[in-house]
């Protein structure tokens, strides 16, 4: 595991943009596992300026997103697909049909995530994973759990998850109660994976995750057996390490 500490949130987010860029140069037709979150929107900023300033080029670039809350369209605001076309598929020359994001419509939610299961085989495994980090540990929207999941599963939102995002509702209420999630196993075949952390409010769960035991109550702490996992955060986020 290696740590990037930065002074500030616009600080990790140019480290984490400078790592997804060297990825796609070296590799333009690469896989991005991306996630959602206000950490990464920066990031995404960074990589849009490059795409405008001519030194970025998303032609051959696939995506597979992380998650999507159950019940929500694309075009619902509060989507993952809407905040991923909203906050960089729109602004760069992503082939809109290499961008993949679960189907929060899907009646059938087990079809749905083995249809997204075979997505990932096809363009898998991940060349560089972004991820955030939940409060309570989870990576995607793997809860904590007795056991790590392999694969893309449905889950029921903690409490306090379904309370940190009630930010961007009208109210708590409306935060759907359950999401479709890729499941640890994906996430850990990535060959490279980054996580970007920013905020004192993380710090106590940062701590947890990378100093304490590996274990499936605290989500990213698998990340610690990754053998190429990235943390990138600024000095708040970083600062009980
Ligand atoms: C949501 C997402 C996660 C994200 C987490 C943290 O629950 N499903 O992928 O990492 O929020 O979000 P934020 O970056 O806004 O703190």
């Amino acid at each position: 595991m290696r740590i990037i500490v930065t002074e500030d949130y616009n600080a990790m987010s140019r480290q984490a943009a400078n790592i997804l860029s060297a990825q796609i140069v070296a590799k333009p037709d690469c896989t991005l596992g991306l996630a959602t979150g206000s950490s990464p929107i920066g990031t995404y900023k960074v990589l849009i300026e490059r795409y405008e300033q001519g030194d970025l080029d998303f032609s051959n670039v696939k995506s597979i997103n992380l998650d999507e809350y159950v019940g929500l369209s694309g075009e619902h605001d509060q989507s993952y697909r809407y905040f991923m076309n909203h906050n960089l598929f729109n602004h760069v020359n992503i082939n809109p049909e290499n961008t993949n994001v679960p189907n929060g419509l899907a009646e059938d939610t087990d079809a749905e995530c083995l249809r997204y299961n075979k997505v990932i085989e096809e363009l898998g495994p991940i060349d560089t994973q972004v991820l955030g980090l939940g409060h309570d540990g989870h990576i995607g929207f793997n809860e904590p759990a007795d056991h790590f999941p392999l694969l893309t599963h449905k889950v029921d939102l903690e409490d306090v998850t379904i309370e940190a995002n009630a930010r961007f509702f009208a109210s708590k209420d409306e935060v759907p109660k359950q999401a479709l999630t890729m499941g640890i196993g994906t996430i850990m075949q990535a060959k490279q994976v980054v996580m970007v952390v920013s905020g004192k409010d993380k710090a106590e769960i940062v701590k947890k995750a990378f100093t304490g035991p590996v274990t499936p109550e605290v989500p990213a702490s698998i990340l610690q057996m990754h053998p190429n996992f990235i943390l990138v955060g600024d000095k708040a986020a970083l600062s009980l390490l």
